[in-house]
């Protein structure tokens, strides 16, 4: 035998010259929940260790994150019931608390990166991230409302709005709204190829967003699809996205890869919800070793070519790794 692989695991220094793939903090987007009242914190019961915080709660979690290494956020909403309506009015109101709650973020800590959401689903009375209409949901009526929403939180100083939406044409339509208002600094991350998955009910959970009646699967992506999403990268492409992303992660792996390979912006992928419950409660059961599986989990989403992870565990990964 003169070929013996196992001579490059020996050893932790030479495991760890030859390593492939580094998670580190500098890869994450770390998801928050926003609470209309300052100092509320409640847990979400369908993810364990995940709070929805009121402002003055999520800007000591801010400032916690931010010295564990973690610098980018993305903040949703979570909009009590009597503030919705068809058409999701309240997510292009400069008045309303999560409005204020960005610009206070921002002014806070300027140097970190927030992220927000554009689609109508937190703010709208039928849970969709478009406008119904007879059961039907409307995708040129839904543009207007996207553009209206993407400026009003780029007026809030967002570094990243990130359309979640998946009506088509809204990359574009968003660039040319915030270009022509003079937001061309504000980045555009797309969820390109999203998928209509079982995987985002704890986020529903979290917000109270679920659809009051039908699915996604009009405009989210068919999880058997792959090829599918080369088109939606392709808009996105030529629309200005400045990174594209892929949604969920962990049983999209493939798709990841696939964009990874086939275009030269940064691929950013959604860790989601249902992937954080998952390791969480067979940790909590003692049927896996959670923190040795998260970061297993993370290091898959990286080797599979996401350059940026937006995942619930970044901050325990912190804590495991500082
Ligand atoms: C809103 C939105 C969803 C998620 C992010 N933005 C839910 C959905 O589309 O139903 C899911 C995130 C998660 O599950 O962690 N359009």
């Amino acid at each position: 035998m003169n070929i013996r692989p196992r001579r490059n695991r020996k050893s932790e220094a030479i495991r760890s010259i030859i390593e492939e793939t580094k998670v580190t903090t500098d890869d994450f987007i770390f998801p928050l929940f926003l609470l209309e009242g300052a100092s509320d914190k409640v847990e979400v019961d369908s993810m364990p260790g995940i709070c929805r915080l009121g402002i003055d709660q999520m800007l000591k979690e801010i400032e916690e994150c931010l010295k564990l290494g973690i610098k980018s956020f993305d903040v949703f909403p979570v909009v009590p019931e009597h503030y919705k309506d068809k058409t999701a009015t309240k997510s292009f109101d400069d008045d309303f608390f999560y409005q204020k709650a960005l610009r206070k973020i921002k002014q806070e800590f300027p140097e970190a990166a927030i992220m927000t959401d554009v689609a109508l689903d937190p703010y709208s009375s039928d849970g969709h991230d478009g406008i119904v209409k007879d059961g039907k949901i409307l995708n040129d009526e839904t543009l207007e409302v996207l553009g209206k929403q993407a400026l009003s939180q780029a007026a809030c100083g967002i570094d990243i709005i990130g359309p979640s939406d998946m009506m088509d044409g809204r990359v574009g339509y968003i660039r040319e709204m915030l270009d022509d208002n003079g937001y061309t600094d504000v980045s555009i991350m797309s969820y390109t190829a999203k998928y209509a998955s079982a995987f985002y009910g704890p986020f529903r959970d979290a917000l109270d967003s679920a659809p009051k009646s039908g699915d996604k699967k009009t405009y989210q992506m068919n999880p058997a699809n792959r090829r599918e999403a080369l088109i939606e990268a392709d808009l996105d492409m030529n629309e200005g996205a400045d990174f594209m992303m892929v949604k969920p992660a962990l049983a999209y792996l493939d798709v990841i890869r696939l964009l990874k390979d086939n275009y030269s912006l940064p691929i950013a992928a959604y860790n989601v919800s249902g992937e954080y419950s998952m390791l969480k409660a067979a940790g909590a059961k003692g049927w896996l070793d959670y923190e040795r599986v998260m970061q297993e989990t993370l290091l898959s989403i990286k080797r599979a070519g996401a350059d940026i992870i937006l995942t619930y565990h970044a901050k325990e990964f912190a804590k495991l790794n500082s």
